[in-house]
């Protein structure tokens, strides 16, 4: 297996990866395409091409999901449980052999810090040990029908299951997904992301070397429109989990009410992280820099917004600008504190947030302009930012920014808070930054959201189901309510007498 240190070197020396597929993975192996038409992705870092990569088609979609369906009709669902656990658990070791590899890819591919691709690369290979542990305890119920009858329900893999990757968390959304329908089941048709594709291609021959059977894991590449539009609307997918945007979540329910296919979405948020005066303040601190600036703000649960109780919000600002002033900006390799946004596009939108603010003469506190890695002058960089006392209607308090931008909402007291909090189209995510005990539960119960982090933001792992409220989609993905996603309960009653 490569190091990084021998990657690191290859790529400084020819700009690229000879690991690095080129087809999709169809049917246990890298299939030729249906053409020859290739895209570039690009290494936001450097802002480079690095690497091609196949443009699907409908056509090669429909070969995978036929891959799919065959392998869920002659294999995997009859497949003993046991024998799942094993490949999977098989799975989640040989993604921690490969993990300078993969960490090193999804870094030049999505621009993120090799620190925290190394963080989603180990959470990756827990997802699969985890679900690895559910696959032989998926147990049903039974019902007391008296003496006459028997009654039991048992839990049915849902068939053939579509996963639409995002670039923000390539290898950590694959591995959500694939790790509970695989455990399940099911069979996997995944489209990762045109600007991420890699990992999960090199995710679907490691499974492959684990032992899953070929067609159980098949991943097309290609843009939305091409590869992914045909992808959810396919007769013969039974369910689609898709994690992106609200508008193209939107037309994928769409098209899935077409087919009556099943559907989980994840869209994104708008997070508050909720502090009041009686909080540990290094404690928060500490919180609500992680919250936005990990991944350079782009992930669907940051803390986007900082709702502050008013008699410590000078205070608490001041001291947090200090801190985000002092954040390092450069290209992921470097392992700096904050990287690029993965691509020129996206670079632009946040920027056009800010430059809107500013006109309507927003108090920007920290950050406020693209720039570029120190080092090499190059890379979409947006520097981190903090827009102070924003009023609840504005948008940047209500739109999903996705980039390293921190709103601060000021509250006269917990109430106040509870309210701003809640005065948003999202509900993904919440924090809580509180020592009072009985406050901190009360304010969980209340906030309109699918998880709450509590003294600690991101708390906790697969282990806990996650998932949003109103427009943040629905469904919920990890923990034993995410394997459930991929099942279809069937109900059985007999007369026995
Ligand atoms: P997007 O929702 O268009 O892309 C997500 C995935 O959907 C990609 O794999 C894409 O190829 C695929 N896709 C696009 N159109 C499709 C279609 N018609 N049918 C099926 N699949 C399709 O999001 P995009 O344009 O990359 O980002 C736009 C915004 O969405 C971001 O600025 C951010 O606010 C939000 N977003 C939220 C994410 C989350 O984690 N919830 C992840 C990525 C983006
Ligand atoms: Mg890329």
């Amino acid at each position: 297996m490569s190091s990084a240190i021998d990657l690191l070197k290859e790529y400084a020396e020819t700009g690229t990866l000879k690991a690095l597929p080129l087809g999709h993975f169809i049917d246990g192996a890298f299939a030729q395409p249906s053409h020859n038409r290739t895209l570039e992705s690009f290494d936001p870092g450097r802002s480079m091409a690095f690497a091609r990569f196949t443009a699907g088609t409908a056509e090669d979609v429909d070969q995978a999901v036929m891959s799919s369906r065959a392998a869920f009709e002659t294999v995997w669902r009859d497949t003993a449980p046991v024998e799942r656990a094993r490949i999977l658990q098989k799975a989640s070791a040989l993604i921690l052999d490969n993990l300078d590899l993969l960490a090193v890819t999804e870094t030049l591919d999505s621009g993120k810090p090799l620190q925290e691709a190394l963080g989603d690369v180990r959470g990756a290979a827990r997802t699969f040990e985890y679900y690895a542990g559910a696959c032989d305890k998926l147990q049903g119920d039974s019902f007391p029908l008296g003496p006459d009858h028997i009654g039991y329900t048992i839990h049915e893999p849902v068939g053939v299951t579509a996963h639409i990757i995002p670039w923000n968390f390539p290898i950590s959304t694959a591995a959500r997904g694939f790790a509970p329908a695989l455990a399940a089941g099911c069979t996997v048709v995944a489209k990762p992301a045109e600007q991420t594709p890699f990992t999960a291609l090199l995710l679907a021959r490691i499974l492959s070397d684990a032992g899953l059977p070929d067609g159980v894991c098949n991943v097309v590449t290609g843009t939305g429109r091409e590869t992914g539009a045909p992808l959810t609307a396919h007769t013969d997918v039974d369910h689609i989990t898709f994690t992106g945007s609200v508008q193209t979540g939107r037309t994928v329910m769409k098209t899935a009410a077409e087919e009556i296919t099943r559907v989980v979405l994840e869209l994104g948020g708008k997070s508050p992280v909720v502090v009041l005066a009686d909080c540990d303040r290094e404690q928060a601190l500490t919180g609500v820099l992680g919250a936005i600036y990990e991944n350079a703000g782009q992930i669907c649960s940051a803390g986007s917004r900082l709702v502050i109780e008013k008699s410590i919000h000078e205070q608490f600002v001041g001291d947090l600008a200090a801190r985000v002033n002092a954040l390092t900006l450069g290209h992921g390799l470097e392992k700096p504190d904050v990287g690029p946004v993965n691509s020129a596009g996206h670079l632009a939108k946040v920027a056009g947030f800010i430059d809107r603010a500013r006109e309507r003469g927003a108090n920007i506190v920290a950050g406020g302009s693209v720039t570029h890695d120190p080092a090499t002058g190059k890379g979409w960089f947006f520097e981190p930012t903090i827009v102070d006392a924003v009023a609840a209607d504005d948008e940047l308090a209500q739109d999903e920014i996705f980039g390293p931008v921190l709103t601060v909402q000021v509250a006269d007291d917990a109430d106040h808070a509870l309210e701003l909090a809640n005065d948003c189209q999202y509900g993904l995510v919440a924090g809580i930054y509180t020592s009072n005990f009985a406050r901190a539960h009360q304010l969980a119960r209340r906030i309109d959201a699918g998880q709450i982090y509590i003294n600690e933001y991101f708390a906790g792992g697969v282990e806990v189901p996650f998932g949003g409220n109103k427009k943040s989609g629905f469904g919920r993905e990890k923990g034993l309510e995410g394997l459930k996603s991929y099942c279809k309960t069937k109900s059985i009653a007999a007369r026995i007498t």
